[in-house]
């Protein structure tokens, strides 16, 4: 009973899970004819090293084209159409907390790439049969802090105040307390004690918020970074599960203008925009709240235009993913996709995903969510920490 608890907790699965899962996958990749050779002696090979191991080791090429075929299975992403551009980069081998972080670090580089942003994913070791993987703790490497203040309200982003708290008690002595803090970064190698690591600034492309007609705006302070870089989920291919493999690449508008800076718990700047332009905040019917959200989505993608960042706009987008189910259809491929999620946050009729119907269908390889090893620890006081600070 015990070893079955610790088994469902490691997310150890059996022999037969993994071989059947290696073997789709192989014909997976011998239907999309990724490699010239027949695969027959790869899944001998791989047969027997499960049978010895527990798992196996995958190749570099199964490896970049298997975190492809995640991206082009993700249902709720509407940018799936650039998955065959996706890079990868190799960093089984490392397995330090240090030598992690140093990578995470390049890896911003490398995505960033001066503003022209490039779609990438960094993939460390796989999680071995009864131990846990390694984690990131962060949802996404860069994220700003929330500093909750005594009145209740919160400095910086409120999804991130109980993080915030975690990371404080674990000996972060905080940044500045401007709302645009960055957050520390914190990884768990296997049974071992989570360590912090503070992202160099110059690693970091952030945009200042300006709008093309009004002067006011810059007046806000506002700024965000330039690149959503997921490293929280588990990328999982022919049964082999990568539980640190953050990916990156570039944002649409909306994600910041109508949901980070617009939603009531994150930045909820729509009262604020709105009085600025001298909207009549007292009636819903003025749709103060709609007019203001436009202005916003229009300065976010006016700043990152000048300044040189990637970033794509909701219309050309959700073209753009038509387009691209077309191309699944001509390759003999269902387009599954998750409704809610494909239909950006504002303006949704006027894009075309909005008036089609999609099936939200689970493939693999995929890239899946996974509990938060810190939840646990999230409401200790300082007292009981678990970290010994
Ligand atoms: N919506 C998330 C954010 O605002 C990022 C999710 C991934 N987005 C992307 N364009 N790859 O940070």
């Amino acid at each position: 009973m015990l070893i079955n608890n610790l088994a469902l907790q490691h997310g150890f699965r059996t022999y037969n899970t993994i071989l059947s899962d290696a073997k789709a996958f192989l014909a997976l990749l011998q239907e999309e004819q990724v490699f010239q050779e027949p695969c027959l002696d790869r899944i001998a090979e791989i047969e027997s090293e499960v049978e010895q191991t527990g798992t196996y080791w995958q190749s570099f090429d199964e490896l970049a084209y298997g975190a492809k075929l995640a991206w082009r299975n993700s249902t709720r992403c509407v940018g799936r159409s650039y998955w065959n551009s996706l890079e990868v980069r190799d960093r089984r081998s490392l397995n330090q907390a240090e030598e992690i972080f140093e990578a995470l670090v390049e890896h911003l580089r490398l995505c960033t790439n001066g503003g022209r942003i490039k779609s990438l994913a960094t993939v460390f070791a796989p999680q071995e049969p009864g131990k846990p993987g390694i984690r990131i703790w962060n949802d996404q490497l860069i994220r700003y802090a929330g500093y909750r203040q005594p009145d209740g309200s919160v400095v910086g982003d409120p999804k991130y105040v109980e993080f915030t708290e975690l990371v404080q008690r674990m000996g972060w002595k905080g940044g500045e307390g401007t709302p645009f803090d960055i957050l520390p970064i914190v990884i768990q190698m296997p049974n071992q004690r989570p360590k912090l690591f503070e992202l160099p600034r110059d690693a970091v492309l952030e945009v200042p918020i300006q709008h093309p007609d009004y002067s006011w705006f810059a007046e806000l302070g506002l700024k965000w970074h330039a690149l959503p870089a997921i490293c929280n989920m588990m990328l999982e291919i022919g049964g082999v599960q990568y539980t640190a493999a953050p990916f990156s690449g570039w944002y649409m508008g909306t994600e910041i203008a109508a949901r980070n800076f617009a939603d009531e718990n994150r930045y909820n700047l729509l009262p604020v925009v709105a009085k600025r332009m001298g909207l009549d905040t007292r009636y819903d019917h003025s749709l103060w709240r709609d007019r203001a959200i436009v202005e916003l989505n229009v300065a976010v993608l006016y700043s990152f235009r000048r300044a040189g960042v990637t970033m794509v706009d909701h219309h050309s987008e959700t073209r753009r993913f038509v387009q691209f189910e077309k191309s699944e259809a001509l390759a003999g491929r269902t387009t599954y996709a998750d409704w809610g999620w494909i239909v950006p946050p504002i303006s949704g009729s006027t894009t075309p995903v909005f008036h089609r119907n999609y099936e939200n269908v689970e493939l693999k390889p995929n890239f899946f969510s996974q509990p938060d090893p810190w939840r646990q620890f999230a409401s200790h006081k300082k007292s009981d920490c678990p970290f010994g600070h």
